[in-house]
């Protein structure tokens, strides 16, 4: 498996390396995502099905990876693993050793989703939640890629205005492996007058700032040039040591335009205009409940995928929805998002940008044709389920028919 530094939207016009971006060193930007060898065409992906949902939009977003690799010379060979609820039942927690090894040694590891209510009250390390951020730290998968577009056929969809809607194209780099979901100290003791304290720690050191916030100018760099970093610097220090080094790095950026905008007013901003966003950066936090708004902008949840990127390793890709444990095993399931998901493992983890392509097309091509799974549906569209949907994709993965947005 050979490393090479390529972010975020055209990989393959990446330099190669990146200089070191001031005298202090700020660290260089160094996210892995195109597999280099030039003659290599054939990858190991590791499979993480998971729970509720996960199974079936797994197993319709593989054979969907099979096909447009196929048909772009690109031969897949796949290892299941378990991991999340599913891994607790089988072996008794949440990423088993032998999850994490096969994921390290694969060229790019997909996941379903992980959870549902049978666990829901195991204690926090037996939770299937722990093992996804085992996974995303075992990985050091920092950079999480999260787009929200509003595919012109979903308009309609969204529960927000069509002129507000219309035309939305974000993208939120949330930061995945620090800050308050991995701080220390963290936990629940008594305290001097016997009652209980939960506390958890919001900490970010500069190395973990800057790396994020360049794959976060990298990527504005290669979108509409504007990054707005999200932080709450009038109350936390974490984050005033977040704007601090955000700032520093806008002079290496001069193309890029910075603002910097509160979390509360942008979790406002984006209900009222979220056209004015291009590229967000945050933190992990912010990311995980930003990410979330601004997918229900564009409709649905069931449709976003996401890129968790390291420096140096394989990347993580799976869709931002969770486990869906109420419509699991119905074939009422949305698997665009892991469908995307797949076509983002193929552009940022291995650098095969025309099988993306593909994918891409034929998901537009489908919703073209007016397929929608429950959570897109809208008067005078066709309703099909989650396996109608991936055989329809299928099918358009091997059209040439350009899709027409
Ligand atoms: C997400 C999810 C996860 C997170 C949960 C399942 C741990 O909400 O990927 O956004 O909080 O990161
Ligand atoms: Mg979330």
């Amino acid at each position: 498996m050979a490393a090479a530094l390529q972010t975020n939207i055209r990989p393959a016009k990446f330099p190669a390396t990146f200089r070191a971006l001031t005298k202090q060193s700020l660290a260089p930007c160094r996210v892995r995502c195109a597999v280099t060898s030039p003659g290599k065409k054939r990858y190991n992906i590791t499979l993480l099905p998971g729970d509720g949902i996960g199974p079936e939009v797994i197993s319709i977003a593989k054979n969907v990876l099979q096909q447009a690799g196929s048909l772009e010379g690109v031969e897949f060979s796949f290892r299941e693993m378990p991991i999340g609820g599913a891994a607790l039942d089988l072996v008794g927690v949440p990423l088993p050793e032998e999850t994490i090894t096969a994921a390290k040694e694969s060229d790019a590891v997909l996941l379903g989703a992980i959870g549902g209510y049978k666990w829901d009250n195991n204690k926090k390390h037996l939770r299937p939640e722990k093992g996804l951020l085992q996974l995303r730290a075992g990985l050091k998968v920092f950079a999480n890629l999260r787009p929200a577009t509003v595919l012109p056929q979903l308009v309609d969809a969204s529960t927000l205005k069509r002129e507000v809607v219309e035309g939305v194209d974000l993208m939120v780099v949330r930061e995945l492996t620090g800050g308050i979901y991995f701080g220390e100290p963290r936990g629940i003791k008594t305290n001097e007058n016997g009652e209980e304290v939960g506390f958890n720690t919001e900490v970010y050191a500069a190395h973990e700032i800057d790396r994020i916030a360049c794959v976060a100018f990298e990527t504005a760099r290669k979108r509409r040039g504007k990054l707005c970093s999200v932080d709450k610097a009038n109350v936390l220090d974490a984050s005033i040591l977040w704007r601090k080094r955000v700032t520093a790095l806008a002079s290496e950026y001069p193309d890029v335009e910075l603002s910097h905008m509160y979390v509360d007013n942008a979790a406002m901003q984006l209900v009222r205009d979220p056209k004015q966003f291009d590229t967000i950066v945050t933190n992990n936090i912010f990311g995980d409940i930003l990410s979330d708004e601004a997918s229900m902008i564009t409709g649905s949840i069931g449709m976003l995928p996401s890129a968790s990127l390291s420096d140096s390793g394989p990347g993580l890709f799976e869709p931002i929805h969770g486990s869906a444990p109420d419509i699991a095993g119905q074939d009422k399931a949305n698997p665009l998002a892991t469908i995307l998901s797949a076509a983002m493992l193929l552009k940022y983890g291995l650098g095969e940008e025309k099988a993306a392509k593909r994918i891409e097309d034929a998901v537009l091509v489908a919703l073209n044709k007016g397929f929608r799974t429950g959570d897109i549906y809208s008067a005078g569209t066709k309703l099909v389920g989650c396996k109608e949907m991936g055989e329809e994709v299928l099918k358009s993965v091997d059209s040439q028919v350009p899709a027409s947005v």
